[in-house]
């Protein structure tokens, strides 16, 4: 089939790569000139693991292309809208700038016939909007949300967990040869791989979206604000967690405590909703998402009293490195990174901080210019007096205390995430901090 997506940032260019992977011929649009020409060398604007091979292999086919110019989408029969809604720069409400910018662009270009698929999060009510906005052109409006996480976002796309078409009414839903049956033909072998695929309305499909992310943030929440109580009392919140995992009603994952959850989505995600909850007057929902914000910003805080306890209570000149500044790992993304935004915390309390990470340095380096900056653990921690692992990349788990010892006079480490095993480090002499954690010293007992 002949597809166009409209925005290529972290979602679109993935879906682009792997619609054309899955056969299909592509035409990847965006207005930012210096993406368009990166994408079309095959080279992914960001870090994601297995894009670039998709990206290659499928402009090698010809099947996919980038370009400028929403002209090219004309001959397309299914046009998928993945552009941004960030957070509103002054409210907590989305920014549909973009997304309104989207579909006038397309309107006067695409066919009669074809079909539009809204893949970008928006607040519940929009779809409804657009549609109207796209039956002027002919076409019909299929709201699909897209649940992929950075990271993994090739697997995710190609392996949903499930596929949500939001629809008009049931009875377009049940038309043959309707806009299902036509998205149903893009996702062919997806939905031959047995991803279920749930039809509902426009609104149901909008928040299933902004409710899965919300839900997600309150589960972290959760388990750090069960991290506060862990310290308050002196339990351990990881022996806590390890105990709540095993129950099946409450699942495995998304109970990791730490540092608190950040990025592009989960934050704007539930302010968006808490916003939409307001304006719909449902105020206990609002209340409810807003109580899982404040359990998040209180995070950071905690984890700077902590560096002062290591430090004797002041952190004014005193050398930290920070290791990790993604807002998690196999990310070069650094928007409302809780690692980086502690170390700006730490620079704004007077400390020295050098951080490195594996794969954002560059991108900290622009959002994040009071920091110094280190390619390498060992450059990092050379002249730090305590270590803060802030983003918990594998190699940053794999680190030996032994080997560390070796290259840094520093002797105390914060483990922001709750990763490392405490009683290993404390037997080769490290004291390791951790929020929610009992203090573990070398010899054994807490200070
Ligand atoms: C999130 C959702 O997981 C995806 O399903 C969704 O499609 C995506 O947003 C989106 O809306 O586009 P992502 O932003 O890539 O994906 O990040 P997550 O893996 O959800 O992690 C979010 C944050 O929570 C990270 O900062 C992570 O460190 C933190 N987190 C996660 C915790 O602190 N504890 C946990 O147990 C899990």
């Amino acid at each position: 089939m002949r597809l166009s997506v409209i925005g290529c940032g972290y979602l679109g260019a993935v879906h682009a790569a792997a619609m054309a992977s899955l056969g299909h011929e592509v035409v990847g649009v965006d207005t930012d000139s210096a993406k368009v020409e990166r994408l079309a060398r095959g080279e992914p604007p960001f870090f994601e693991p297995g894009l670039e091979a998709l990206l290659k292999r499928s402009e090698q086919n010809g099947s996919l292309e980038f370009t400028t110019d929403i002209a090219a989408i004309a001959d397309a029969e299914v046009h998928f809208i993945c552009v941004g809604t960030p957070q509103l720069p002054d409210a907590l409400g989305a920014d549909l700038t973009a997304l309104v910018g989207a579909v006038e662009a397309m309107v006067p270009v695409i066919a009669p016939g074809s079909v539009v698929v809204g893949k970008s999060t928006v607040p519940v009510g929009t779809a409804r909007r657009v549609a109207e906005r796209v039956a002027a052109a002919g076409a019909t409006l299929v709201w699909n949300p897209e649940f992929l996480r950075e990271g993994h976002a090739v697997h995710d796309t190609l392996q949903p967990d499930r596929i949500v078409y939001g629809v008009d009414t049931l009875a377009e839903a049940k038309a043959q040869g309707g806009a299902v049956g036509i998205v149903d033909g893009v996702y062919r072998t997806m939905l031959e791989g047995g991803a279920p695929r749930l039809v509902m309305s426009y609104e149901s499909a909008e928040l299933v979206k902004t409710a899965a992310n919300s839900y997600l943030a309150l589960r972290v929440s959760f388990i750090n604000a069960i991290s506060d109580l862990a310290d308050a009392s002196g339990a351990d919140v990881l022996e806590v967690a390890a105990a709540l995992r095993l129950d099946d009603r409450i699942g495995r994952l998304f109970l990791n405590p730490g540092l608190g959850f950040g990025g592009g989505c989960l934050p704007k995600d539930l302010h968006a909703l808490a916003a939409r909850a307001g304006e719909l007057g449902v105020m206990d929902t609002a209340a409810l998402l807003a109580a899982a914000n404040q359990v998040n910003e209180t995070r950071r805080p905690r984890v700077k009293a902590l560096a002062a306890r290591a430090l004797g209570g002041v952190l004014a000149g005193r050398r930290i490195a920070v290791l990790g500044l993604s807002f998690k790992p196999l990310s070069d993304d650094v928007r409302n990174s809780q690692s980086a935004l502690l170390a700006d915390d730490l620079v704004a309390a007077g400390a020295v901080v050098t951080a490195t990470d594996p794969a954002a340095v560059g991108l900290a380096r622009v959002s994040h210019p009071g920091l110094r900056y280190a390619d390498t653990v060992g450059e990092a921690v050379a002249d730090a007096e305590l270590i803060i692992l802030a983003t918990e990349w594998q190699e940053y788990r794999d680190l030996d205390p032994g080997e560390l010892a070796g290259w840094t006079r520093a002797r105390t480490l914060i483990d922001a995430r709750c990763v490392i095993d405490s009683a290993r480090w404390s037997t080769a002499g490290w004291t390791v901090l951790a929020p929610g954690r009992p203090a573990s010293v070398p010899g054994g007992s807490a200070p």
